[in-house]
């Protein structure tokens, strides 16, 4: 697919979704409206069906705390009715439309905002509760107003159905970027064009499958880990009715402390000894009706229908006196909540069904990461989910586990891209450059798409004095990822010393066309004039 550079900054408008319904051969939920009129009225209002759209609308948003600043009052931000974000930095000014929404709202939403196609996080966020917009999670103390946060398929694949990446691009899209806002009938079902033809059975019903294939359909977006590597060689990618761990290993983190780290409903439900006792019974489809909503008043008395379909035989061992005071509402007591007012990916609601309210531990420090439900992991996928945390949290005891088991995979597997790669970064932090090099070269050799080993063999190639290829290899990666803002100043850099002054400044304006605020671009500009 060919990105359009000359793209105006693209909304999805409803016709265009209209027109692109049927592409790539899956069904929008509409198309299963006309037979299941019901269960699609009741869907469209739920908080999964609503998790992504066009910023503006499904508005949720008000604008009376709109305007704000970081912590030290060096940036300042305010977000117009008509989303449009405006930022005041050092004298730098400027303004950029938010463009799309993710998140129902049920505590906050998320935005994105486009260049060309290309996608960014916003800096800002809106928090329901206090209805005021301030800075997103993880920019809170920010100095730089930063808009080139890119923003990819790891970041959109659950909020949306039908993403369209754009091969080989970290964070572009086609147009319009996803066929259908939210979490659609077939991240559930499967492709429904069969089924939709006529034939009743070829569709996935969760409630009829088992065990892991069952659990998996809530899973691919539920249980995201601390860590997920994906299988290797042509594993094919998930699907409604496959086991997930025939695609991805996905790992948690464990601790000395048995009870720390666990965050997510999964990795809490796992513990529950209603789960663990039920013979493989309990899942997530027991409790919740993900089709409809069910309001506060009904909850109650919802949940404890779905507890004692379990436990009317042996009851609760809490005075009934002091059950009746609670209303008798099982939840109220076993799967207490505890407060968020951040949009975060945290469970707020207890899933570990204790018998007395616990609070939440906190992370053991030297957690071990082993993979979820009991599933076994290969060397290979061990080594890169610790090469990936270590990389991240640079910790070096993971650092170290990663390197002894990616060093014995790349002897054995020399033509595994992933694994020269993420073996090359660890050579790297170790200023092991020469291995470090080699590694990046077989890496891109490989896999001519693997952007962040391709910016770092030029680095290697600079280094030695090797300008030319440096800059081949920087323009190829820019061509399919022009805002990666590091690859796009050093090559500026290496235009400026080879005496190409002009193209040096046209890279340091288009930086500055994705980024208007940044710092490093703005010093080298005003550098060479
Ligand atoms: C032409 C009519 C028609 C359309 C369109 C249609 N369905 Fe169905 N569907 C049926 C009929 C008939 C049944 C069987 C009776 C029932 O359960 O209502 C069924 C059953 C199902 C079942 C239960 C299957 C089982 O084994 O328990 C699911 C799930 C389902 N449909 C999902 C969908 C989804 C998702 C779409 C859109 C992609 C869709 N349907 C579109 C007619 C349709
Ligand atoms: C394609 C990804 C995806 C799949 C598949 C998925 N979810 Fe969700 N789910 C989400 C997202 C995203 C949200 C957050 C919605 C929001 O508030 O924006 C969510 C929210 C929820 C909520 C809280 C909101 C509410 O409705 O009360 C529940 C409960 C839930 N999901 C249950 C399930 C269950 C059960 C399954 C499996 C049958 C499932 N989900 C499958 C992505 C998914
Ligand atoms: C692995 C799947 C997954 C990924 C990836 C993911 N989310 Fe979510 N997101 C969820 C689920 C599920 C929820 C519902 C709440 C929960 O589980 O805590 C949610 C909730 C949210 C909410 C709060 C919604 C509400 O109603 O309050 C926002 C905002 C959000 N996500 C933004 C993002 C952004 C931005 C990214 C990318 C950087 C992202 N999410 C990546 C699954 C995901
Ligand atoms: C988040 C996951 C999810 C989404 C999205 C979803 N479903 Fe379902 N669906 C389920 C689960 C789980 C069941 C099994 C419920 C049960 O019987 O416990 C189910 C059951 C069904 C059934 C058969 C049983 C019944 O309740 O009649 C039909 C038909 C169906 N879904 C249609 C749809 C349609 C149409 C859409 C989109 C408008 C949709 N579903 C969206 C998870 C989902
Ligand atoms: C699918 C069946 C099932 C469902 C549904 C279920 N449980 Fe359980 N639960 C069990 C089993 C089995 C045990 C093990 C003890 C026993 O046999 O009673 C258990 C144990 C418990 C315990 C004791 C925990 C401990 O650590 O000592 C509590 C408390 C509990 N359940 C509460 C609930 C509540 C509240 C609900 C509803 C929100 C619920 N359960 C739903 C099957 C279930
Ligand atoms: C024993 C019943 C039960 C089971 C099983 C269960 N949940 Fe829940 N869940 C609840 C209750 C109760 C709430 C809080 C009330 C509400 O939001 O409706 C909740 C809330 C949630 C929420 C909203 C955010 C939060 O933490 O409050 C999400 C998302 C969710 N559950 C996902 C899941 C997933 C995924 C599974 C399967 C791994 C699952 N739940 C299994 C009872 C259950
Ligand atoms: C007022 C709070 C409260 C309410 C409401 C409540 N429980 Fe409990 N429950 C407790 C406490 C406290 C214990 C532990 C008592 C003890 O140690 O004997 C307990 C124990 C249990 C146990 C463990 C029993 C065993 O054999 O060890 C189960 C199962 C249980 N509750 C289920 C339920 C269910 C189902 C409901 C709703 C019908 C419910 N509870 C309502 C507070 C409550």
């Amino acid at each position: 697919m060919k990105v359009r550079r000359d793209a105006p900054p693209m909304r999805l408008s409803p016709c265009l979704l209209f027109l692109l319904v049927f592409d790539a051969g899956a069904a929008d939920s509409s198309a299963c409206a006309g037979c299941h009129a019901g269960i699609w009225r009741q869907w469209r209002d739920t908080p999964m069906a609503r998790s992504s759209g066009v910023a503006g609308e499904a508005r949720i948003e008000t604008f009376g705390k709109a305007a704000f600043s970081n912590a030290r009052g060096t940036a300042q931000y305010s977000v117009s009715p008509k989303f449009t974000l405006r930022f005041a930095q050092a004298g730098v000014e400027g303004e950029r439309a938010l463009n799309y929404f993710l998140g129902a709202g049920n505590t906050g939403r998320s935005y994105l905002t486009s260049v060309d196609g290309f996608f960014f996080q916003a800096p800002v966020a809106y928090y329901r509760a206090r209805a005021a917009w301030d800075l997103s999670p993880g920019y809170e103390r920010a100095e730089e107003v930063n808009l080139a946060r890119e923003t990819g398929p790891g970041c959109l694949r659950c909020h949306v159905t039908g993403l369209r990446p754009v091969e080989g691009a970290s964070n572009g899209f086609s147009a319009p970027p996803w066929r259908e806002n939210g979490v659609g009938c077939e991240r559930c079902h499967g492709g429904g064009e069969d089924h939709i033809r006529g034939n009743q059975s070829a569709i996935v019903n969760p409630a009829k499958l088992t065990g892991e294939a069952r659990d998996s359909v809530c899973a691919q977006c539920h249980l995201p880990g601390a860590v997920e590597i994906a299988k290797a060689g042509n594993a094919p990618p998930y699907v409604p009715g496959a086991r997930l761990s025939d695609s991805v290993a996905i790992f948690v983190l464990a601790g000395e402390d048995r009870e720390a780290n666990i965050n997510g409903h999964f990795e809490q439900l796992s513990r529950s000894l209603c789960m663990r006792s039920s013979g493989g019974k309990l899942w997530c489809g027991t409790c919740h009706r993900v089709h409809a909503t069910t309001s506060a008043k009904e909850k109650p008395a919802f949940y404890r229908q779905q507890c004692l379909a379990c436990h009317a035989e042996k009851p609760c061992t809490a005075a009934t006196s002091v059950r009746a005071a609670k209303g008798d509402d099982c939840v109220a007591c076993h799967m207490t909540q505890r407060a968020s007012e951040t949009v975060q990916h945290a469970a707020v609601t207890d899933h570990r069904i204790p018998r007395l309210p616990r609070a939440p531990s906190r992370a053991a420090v030297n957690a071990s990461l082993t993979p979820f439900g009991g599933e076994q992991a290969d060397d290979r996928e061990l080594g890169l989910a610790y090469a990936s945390v270590a990389l991240q949290e640079n910790n070096r005891a993971w650092g170290l586990r990663a390197f002894e088991l990616l060093r014995k995979e790349s002897a054995a597997n020399p033509r595994d891209a992933k694994v020269a790669s993420s073996l090359a970064q660890l050579y790297d932090r170790m200023n092991r450059d020469e291995d470090a090099c080699r590694l990046y070269e077989t890496a891109v050799g490989l896999d001519p798409n693997a952007a962040a080993a391709k910016v770092n063999l030029a680095a290697c190639r600079a280094k030695q004095g090797k300008v030319d290829e440096a800059l081949a290899l920087w323009s190829e990666v820019l061509k399919l990822n022009p805002s990666m803002e590091t690859a796009r100043l050093n090559y500026a850099v290496a235009l400026f010393r080879t005496g190409r002054k002009n193209e040096a400044k046209a890279s340091l304006n288009e930086a500055l066309r994705f980024n208007p605020a940044s710092r490093r671009a703005r010093e080298l500009l005003a550098g060479l004039q």
